[in-house]
């Protein structure tokens, strides 16, 4: 089943989630909906604030971009409970795009050189060294969990630029060819 995706604007996206314990009742069913989500809009990454859940939960099918990026290619990631390291390397600035974020995208600096750890969806414990593109994607989706979009890391007068496209984002007046749920309305 395809959830609607959170939008810019939305309090979810800027909790810091929780720890998913053993036994989480609807696990599986979550998963499979993730990925149902994430297939739907052509995503290679979503993280479960982005469907509303303040909870340490990402899914990642890095596979479309495998040709570009062979380090990509065949990676399905399900990351429970992940925690990145970032190891030494050079910053690269790449374009960065996010489902929360449609019709933007940017370029974000990174060191794509990272440890990172996990449990998967049986809560047995993962660790790996990942590089170059896929190690972007799981950077960007693990920010996603401590309340953190990629636009943070974008310089103020970049983001001063797009201040008018995310304004819309926030205030639903953009229109999306996947389902989304827009921010709740503020008063002002
Ligand atoms: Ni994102």
């Amino acid at each position: 089943m395809k959830l609607p995706v959170y939008l810019y604007g939305h309090p979810v996206l800027r909790k810091t989630a929780e720890t998913v314990a053993p036994g989480r009742e609807g696990l599986k069913e979550l998963l499979e909906n993730m990925y149902a989500t994430m297939y739907a809009s052509e995503g290679v990454g979503l993280a479960a604030p982005q469907v509303g859940l303040s909870e340490r939960i990402v899914v990642i099918d890095a596979d479309p971009v495998g040709e570009s990026f062979p380090e990509c290619a065949g990676r399905r990631l399900t990351l429970i409970n992940p925690e990145v390291e970032v190891l030494d390397g050079e910053r690269i600035v790449r374009a960065e795009g996010c489902l929360s974020l449609p019709g933007l995208s940017e370029n974000v600096g990174r060191t794509e050189h990272i440890r990172l750890r996990w449990q998967d969806e049986n809560f047995e414990q993962h660790e790996e060294e990942i590089s170059g593109f896929l190690a972007r994607i799981v950077q960007h989706e693990c920010d996603h969990l401590y309340g953190k979009l990629y636009i943070d890391h974008i310089s103020p007068i970049r983001k001063q630029l797009i201040r008018a496209k995310l304004t819309n984002i926030a205030g639903g007046k953009i229109r999306v060819d996947y389902p989304v749920k827009f921010a709740p309305k503020t008063r002002k």
